[in-house]
């Protein structure tokens, strides 16, 4: 709990030094889509490449930080308000450290995903649809956690019987039914190039 006892610190090296030394524009690109969209292959490609162009990076990937921090978390509405909470925190965070932060997590209500984008300075958050048709998604079901959803074995599962809002003014959509991974990262890595994030 924040108290009046706390004060915040100013640091001695500033964000626009650490962006500095890493020759880069620090930024989040925010994945969001349904499970099995294709959210951690794209954002890993995306890190992949970033990693080969000599750009420092972070991924943080919804199924690995369930394990450690949010690990405390469940999928009902609550809990993923958290999840998505703590991990704009993190972001931000990461972002201030100067690094191409990357997220994905399906993060399924457009009002935490605006609440996080507000965290940022203007255009430093992009958002990304991995836009995978719900069928597309179940037929892949690379974990099996669809057929248990439809099976009632897992409640609350997005797109099933849980809500995914889709971004209504998203800065980038891939479409993975459609695209392969490469050309569908390369879509990512112009529009960094682009908007002067990376070289
Ligand atoms: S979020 O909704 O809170 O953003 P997050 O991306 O962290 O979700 O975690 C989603 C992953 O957890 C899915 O890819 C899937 O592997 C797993 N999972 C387990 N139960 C559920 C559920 N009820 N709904 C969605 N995903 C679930």
């Amino acid at each position: 709990m924040k108290t009046d006892n706390t004060v915040w610190h100013d640091h001695q090296v500033t964000q626009a030094q650490r962006a500095q030394q890493k020759n880069q524009r620090p930024c989040l690109l925010w994945y969001t889509g349904l499970s099995g969209s294709g959210k951690s292959t794209i954002a890993n490609a995306v890190d992949r490449q970033l990693f080969q162009l000599g750009n420092h990076s972070y991924l943080l990937d919804g199924d690995n930080v369930r394990h450690g921090l949010n690990g405390d978390l469940g999928f009902t509405d609550t809990d993923r308000i958290e999840n998505i909470r703590r991990i704009s925190e993190v972001g931000k965070l990461f972002v201030d450290a100067g690094l191409i932060v990357s997220t994905a997590f399906i993060s399924p209500f457009q009002a935490d995903r605006d609440t996080a984008r507000k965290m940022f300075e203007q255009g430093l958050f992009i958002e990304v649809f991995v836009d995978t048709p719900l069928a597309v998604c179940e037929s892949r079901d690379p974990k099996g956690l669809y057929k248990k959803a439809r099976s009632g074995e897992i409640k609350h599962f997005t797109g099933i019987d849980s809500a995914y809002e889709a971004p209504l003014q998203p800065q980038i959509i891939v479409k993975t039914a459609q695209s392969d991974v490469q050309t569908c990262a390369r879509q990512v890595i112009d529009y960094l190039k682009q908007q002067g994030f990376i070289n």
